[in-house]
């Protein structure tokens, strides 16, 4: 970034914002293997909030890749700019007073480390959608394992790239264990513990 560019301070603070929405603002970042259900529990946990009336947004990594990063593969640095944009991105949203809901399979510790250096302390919730390899395998809703199998895709996560467990995330759901329900039900818990749910709704 060049030195020329000076921060510019904004009369409406995201205090205000989160007040006018009526709810505190936080980054919910959903990180686990393709096919480990991300996007359908980062849908569940969307709606349950939204039917509270609180606002939210979804960054889903499947569609932020038609737009936003259509220009990025799935190379280690490729990786990097794709969680890095996204994490901005769902930084502006927290600043906005909205609860972004991050649904990307962000592989790499480091990548994941950065994204959180993002947000303030606190505001980042770091949620690892654990579920073995096989049966992400035996799931494989759109093909994709076994036309990596087959050499069709290079780079695929758990196959010819590695994944890397969170070491510190704030919660651990396990989609092979538990309903889509119960994993909801766990992140709504976290939530409410953090913060009581009268502080949370401001
Ligand atoms: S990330 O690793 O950069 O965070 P992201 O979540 O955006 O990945 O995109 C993953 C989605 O892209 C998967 O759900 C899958 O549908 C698709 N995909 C296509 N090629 C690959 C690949 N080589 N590795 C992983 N996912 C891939």
């Amino acid at each position: 970034m060049s030195s020329d560019i000076v921060w510019q301070t904004m009369k409406i603070t995201r205090a205000e914002q989160e007040q006018l929405k009526g709810h505190r603002s936080f980054c919910l970042w959903l990180t686990g293997l393709s096919s480990a259900g991300k996007s359908t529990l980062a849908n569940a946990i969307q709606q349950e909030l939204h039917w509270k009336n609180w606002h939210t947004y979804l960054l889903d990594g499947d569609n932020v890749r038609h737009g936003l990063n259509g220009d990025l593969g799935f190379s280690a640095k490729d990786r990097k700019e794709n969680v890095r944009r996204v994490a901005e991105v769902a930084n502006l949203l927290v600043d906005a007073g909205v609860i972004a809901i991050t649904a990307l399979i962000s592989p790499f510790e480091e990548d994941r480390k950065m994204a959180r250096a993002c947000f303030a302390p606190g505001d980042f919730i770091e949620v690892f959608v654990d579920c073995p390899i096989e049966t992400c395998m035996a799931r494989d809703p759109k093909g994709l394992y076994e036309k990596a199998q087959a050499g069709l895709i290079t780079d695929f996560t758990g196959i010819s790239s590695p994944y890397e467990e969170p070491l510190n995330p704030e919660i651990v759901v396990n989609t092979a264990e538990e309903s889509i329900r119960e994993s909801v039900q766990h992140i709504l818990g976290y939530l409410r513990e953090k913060w009581e749910w009268e502080v949370l709704k401001q």
